[in-house]
């Protein structure tokens, strides 16, 4: 990855159902991803389901029932419109955290017991991230949402998934079918010192 590639990484919400490249390629990063991730102590406790064809459109059917009971009655169709848009694209990828091993964690390096859950969370969107930018550079879009909390025991039944994963974030991924909107920047001098 060279730096002029992180730009190629943006939130695509217009997404086409096709890939420009194979479910096996496809595949092959996310593994690489999953792989090569940084976690703390190497606990490797990040969970991943791709979803492709009528599991990824049962998925964000389960979510649209999730949301179509818990959102407020004058926001329910603005908010359901959103979801159209997900169950459009390719297909969506699912992340989790494993409890047992967060569990296993806690009790290994008590000392740390406190973090271990933030450290967790941040590995995961490192490999949220990962997964992301190789897409990007594949030129299939994708963006994170977070809708899965909204049908967790829906789907964790409907696919067979473990009970004892945790729903973290979505990522719904497909062909580019319109680019991302303007992104405004906040002064990068506010953001960063360099310290001599
Ligand atoms: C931790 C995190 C959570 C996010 N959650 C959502 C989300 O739930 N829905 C969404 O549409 N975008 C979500 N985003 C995307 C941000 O809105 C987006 O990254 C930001 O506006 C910058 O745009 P860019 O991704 O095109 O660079 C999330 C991003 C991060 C890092």
């Amino acid at each position: 990855m060279l730096e002029d590639d992180l730009e190629m990484r943006r939130s695509v919400y217009a997404l086409n159902d096709s890939l420009p490249i194979s479910d096996d390629k496809l595949t092959e990063l996310v593994e690489k991803c999953l792989l090569n991730c940084p976690t703390a102590f190497n606990s490797q406790s990040a969970r991943l389901v791709i979803l492709l064809g009528d599991k990824h459109k049962a998925y964000w059917q389960m979510v649209a029932e999730g949301l179509a009971k818990a959102a407020a009655p004058e926001k329910r169709d603005a908010a359901l419109a959103r979801l159209e848009q997900f169950a459009k694209a390719y297909g969506t990828i699912v992340f989790y955290e494993d409890t047992d091993v967060a569990e296993a964690m806690v009790e290994k390096y008590a000392d740390y017991a406190k973090a271990m859950e933030n450290w967790m969370q941040q590995s995961n969107a490192i490999l949220e991230y990962m997964i992301w930018q190789c897409l990007a550079e594949n030129k299939v879009g994708a963006s994170l949402q977070h809708y899965g909390n909204l049908a967790e025991a829906a789907v964790k039944k409907s696919f067979e998934l473990p009970s004892r994963w945790q729903w973290v974030a979505e990522m719904p991924f497909g062909e580019i079918a319109a680019p991302a909107g303007e992104k405004t920047f906040e002064p990068v001098e506010k953001r960063l010192k360099v310290l001599r």
